[in-house]
């Protein structure tokens, strides 16, 4: 009998064992490890020194699902390669195939709450004097025209190369961030020159000694960067977090920031990206910036004359917005709606949608086209899914010219001295075609530019003689005759060339 209910209880001790540890094993599932750690430790241990306590980035950019875009091969080889020409270590020798998977879940996971957030005192927080600007020199101290200097992206290793674009010299290297990505400069002061890193940082730079001389974070995965026409405002997208930023751009302190958690065209909530930033001429239509909410299919236009920069919205723009330019008058507002296919034609003044256009696969603008010709203003884009630049006019935004490239591409560019325009094919099989086209109608092609391995984003010297173009692989800029067509230079000793921006673009009218 005794026995029996020694046996009984035994039994039921032994179901409720198995049901705890059945429980447990259900509810938290223990962590996967790496080199016997759980991966978030070991991630704390090897990995957080670069990539951030909670993966927001520091000197390596954030980890954090929303900006990991890529496939997982393509991080399994960074992280067991490691990134030649940067910091980033391989770790193929320290952790096997199947830890990298595990760190690439990790990575992938959603992080803790507030790991997204970037506060106004984050970047209050981050504001960093660099130069004290009562030591640098009262004129230039490079023989470079402050009109014609050309700042060349050095992707992978950032930095930013400065060429002289009169004499084609390499005047130096300014120290950057991740992907010195956005730059804008100050139309009221030759001096100064802003650049945006992906990693969010900021940085002023004095263009007569060529130093940063300030830098503030504004988020943890930035995309574009403009400036006012009085010189006096920044204003940064940020995809990570979703938000605006508003800087006084002499002392880069933040002013605003502006929360772009809006409704999409289904008439849900979404936290929107915010894909291209721009700026509207005072003189020309009003004192305003352009946003786009990417995922939110909105454009704001914000009047930075005003206290508390009141927003104006337009709602149904499109679905997932990106680059954008103004017509060279700033009375309209062109954004690439790239799941819809089509630009979207804003009126700057009236501030309301007045034209889709329906382009090809995917438009991508880059920084714009626009140019005039026998009285036609014409715009046009690149497509990053098909080989061809669409051409429009500016009065009628009806399409009127479709130019064969050798395949999908990112960036194209015009010039008012310059007879032809300039269209990239990054994504083409062959990544290296350049194709000319004439301003004229029907636009034929003139030529094509075939040097180098991996070529993009073609920009013109001041006076439009030149062209410079990128080979990103090819680890050189290459100088054109913009008429001939002639291969005039090369330029090595720079690292990863990606985009061109030339000082002249502070005069320029399609936005800063
Ligand atoms: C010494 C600094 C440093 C350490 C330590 C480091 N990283 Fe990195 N990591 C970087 C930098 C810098 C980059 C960006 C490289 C580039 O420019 O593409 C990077 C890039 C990456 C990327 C690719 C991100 C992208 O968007 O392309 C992954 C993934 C990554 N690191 C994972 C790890 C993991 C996992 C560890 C720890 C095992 C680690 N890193 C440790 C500096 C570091």
């Amino acid at each position: 009998m005794r026995n029996k209910k020694l046996l009984l209880g035994l039994a039921l001790a032994g179901i409720i064992i198995l049901i705890v540890a059945t429980g447990c094993s259900l509810g938290g599932e223990k962590e996967a490890e790496v080199q016997g750690k759980p991966v978030s430790a070991y991630f704390m241990d090897t990995c957080s020194g670069c990539h951030g306590a909670t993966r927001q980035g520091s000197v390596g950019p954030a980890l954090l699902p929303q900006r990991l875009t890529q496939p997982d091969e393509y991080y399994f080889n960074v992280i067991q390669n490691g990134k030649p020409g940067t910091v980033m270590p391989p770790w193929g020798s320290v952790v096997t195939d199947e830890e990298i998977n595990t760190l690439i879940a990790f990575v992938r996971s959603e992080p803790e709450s507030g790991a997204l957030e970037w506060t106004m005192d984050d970047i209050k927080g981050s504001l960093e004097e660099i130069t004290p600007e009562n030591e640098l020199p009262s004129a230039p101290t490079h023989s470079g025209n402050m009109d014609n200097l050309m700042l060349v992206t050095e992707r992978e290793v950032q930095s930013i190369a400065v060429i002289d674009g009169d004499t084609h010299q390499l005047l130096t290297h300014i120290p950057a961030s991740y992907r010195a990505h956005g730059y804008t400069f100050d139309p009221t002061n030759e001096r100064w020159a802003y650049n945006m890193g992906r990693d969010g940082w900021v940085f002023k730079i004095d263009l007569y000694s060529l130093q940063p001389v300030r830098k503030v974070r504004v988020g943890l995965d930035s995309r574009g960067i403009a400036m006012s026409d009085n010189g006096q405002y920044l204003i940064v997208g940020n995809y990570i977090p979703a938000t605006a930023v508003i800087l006084d751009a002499d002392t880069l302190e933040p002013l605003k920031v502006l929360s772009t958690r809006a409704e999409n065209p289904e008439g849900e909530m979404v936290d929107s990206r915010v894909a291209i930033v721009s700026d509207v001429s005072p003189d020309l239509v009003g004192p305003y910036f352009i946003i786009a909410l990417k995922e939110a299919g909105q454009m704001w236009r914000i009047d930075w004359s005003k206290p508390d920069f009141p927003v104006d919205v337009v709602e149904n723009v499109g679905h997932i917005l990106h680059d954008g330019f103004l017509s060279p008058d700033n009375t309209r507002f062109y954004v690439a709606s790239q799941t819809d296919n089509w630009m979207s034609v804003l009126d700057v003044a009236d501030w309301k949608l007045v034209e889709q256009i329906k382009t090809g696969d995917t438009p991508h603008p880059g920084s714009g086209a626009a140019w005039e010709w026998e009285g036609v203003t014409y715009g046009a884009t690149v497509h990053a899914a098909e080989g061809k630049a669409t051409v429009w006019d500016m009065a009628t935004n009806e399409i009127v010219g479709s130019v064969d490239t050798a395949g999908a591409g990112l960036f194209i560019r015009a010039s008012e001295h310059s007879p032809y325009v300039w269209a990239d094919a990054v994504f083409a099989e062959e990544p290296h075609v350049i194709t000319v086209f004439e301003k004229a109608p029907p636009f034929d092609a003139v030529g094509e530019i075939k040097d180098g391995i991996r070529t993009l984003h073609p920009e013109f010297t001041a006076d439009g003689a030149f062209v410079y173009i990128s080979d990103w692989d090819g680890n050189m800029v290459r100088v054109y005759d913009a008429e001939t067509l002639e291969l005039v230079t090369e330029i090595d000793s720079v690292t990863t060339p990606t985009g061109i921006f030339n000082t002249d673009r502070r005069h320029e009218t399609l936005g800063h």
